[in-house]
């Protein structure tokens, strides 16, 4: 084991079984914790250059690990919540990168600032909402994004982001390309609103079960839908090995979804506005063609959503990438159609 000044070396050859939340058994050649900014600073300043192949991991809810990582690891865990800045009606509130997600939901809930209640209960860290642009229930991370502190790994630097900076996009910002593999994000400040607060319930699910009750809904109350909703869906990955929806939802040409709807009557469409784009659920293309339940050892597809795979217990990568390429194969066969994983897969 190396000893670094001021810097946690967990081991030489670190089993990521638990450090991720698909639970697959693999190892790194050694993992690093970085605990505050400042110690990444000097970490990235002094050694980003010798680090530069090593992989960043936040809380591994997004990643697929198919053999053993030839190459360190380090880990935000920088901690840390505080106002930044504040009006009447909004606040500007700063989160380690290394915060939970879910627990700066219920922070954020607690201190009466809406804005991501729709968002509670997603995995992973607050260092990684934006890489990928985390969205549910019709609330997307980007409408609430101020802006990101992020350490260029190979000068040491700090770089501040603005919204305009990070591209988002579906699932996506320029931390997954141009950027990719490039910044550490160290810090994630959010402009979140004070009450009166302006809900957002457009997700039918979330309006049927506010339905139920008589009382006006709150910040809180539609919270709690989402985490009704998301346990009754999900698999919980303290559980049950996933990494939540494996594949993105695709997109394709209005003529296509015209053509599919034809011999498909019941698939669903989402036309994405001012395109002749349709958005169609993999869910439904998957479970469609009767994927849903699958197992084949311990690799499988999720028995109440078909986007998300799941490892029993002892799957290999290997064996959950396999199935993925088969439902990726089947889905292109049935329906013409190419769905992208949505999970970040390491080859070693
Ligand atoms: N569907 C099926 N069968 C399934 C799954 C879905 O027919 O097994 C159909 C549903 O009936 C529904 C449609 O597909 O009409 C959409 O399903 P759902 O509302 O469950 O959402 P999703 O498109 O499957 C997306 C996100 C989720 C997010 C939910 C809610 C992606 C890739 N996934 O899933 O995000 O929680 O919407 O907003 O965009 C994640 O990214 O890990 C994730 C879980």
């Amino acid at each position: 084991m190396r000893t670094l000044v001021n810097l946690t070396v967990l081991n030489k050859t670190t089993s990521l079984k638990n450090l991720h939340t698909f639970g697959i058994e693999v190892s790194a050649q050694e993992v690093i914790e970085l605990q505050s900014q400042e110690q990444a600073l000097n970490f990235f300043k002094n050694e980003g250059k010798q680090f530069q192949h090593a992989l960043i991991l936040g809380g591994g809810s997004n990643v697929l690990f198919t053999e053993n990582l030839q190459v360190p690891l380090i880990r935000n865990s920088i901690k840390g919540i505080g106002i930044i800045d504040e009006s009447e009606e909004e606040v500007i509130v700063g989160f380690g990168g290394g915060e939970n997600w879910h627990e700066c939901v219920k922070y954020a809930i607690a201190h009466q600032w809406g804005g991501i209640e729709n968002l509670s209960l997603i995995p992973g860290t607050m260092g990684a909402a934006p890489m990928q642009n985390i969205g549910a229930y019709g609330v997307e991370l980007e409408q609430v994004f101020e802006y990101l502190e992020a350490i260029d790994r190979m000068s040491g630097d700090l770089v501040r982001f603005y919204h305009a900076d990070c591209q988002f996009g579906y699932r996506w910002s320029i931390f997954k390309g141009n950027l990719k593999d490039k910044y550490f994000i160290s810090q994630v400040a959010l402009r979140l609103k004070k009450a009166p607060h302006q809900l957002n319930t457009s997700y039918g699910d979330i309006r049927t079960i506010l339905n139920k009750t008589e009382q006006e809904a709150t910040i809180e109350s539609v919270s709690e839908a989402v985490i009704e909703i998301r346990q009754s869906k999900l698999p919980d990955p303290r559980e049950i090995g996933n990494a939540g929806s494996f594949f993105k939802n695709p997109y394709i040409p209005q003529s296509h979804f015209t053509d599919l709807k034809k011999e498909f009557t019941k698939i669903p469409g989402y036309p994405l506005e001012g395109s002749d784009q349709v958005k169609v659920p993999a869910g439904w293309l998957i479970d469609h063609l009767g994927w849903k339940g699958y197992r084949k050892g311990d690799a499988g597809v999720h028995q109440k959503q078909a986007l998300v795979l799941v490892n029993y217990g002892d799957a290999t990568g290997k064996e959950i990438l396999d199935l993925a390429i088969e439902i990726q194969q089947s889905v292109k066969e049935a329906f013409n159609i190419h769905i992208e994983p949505e999970v970040n897969i390491y080859h070693g």
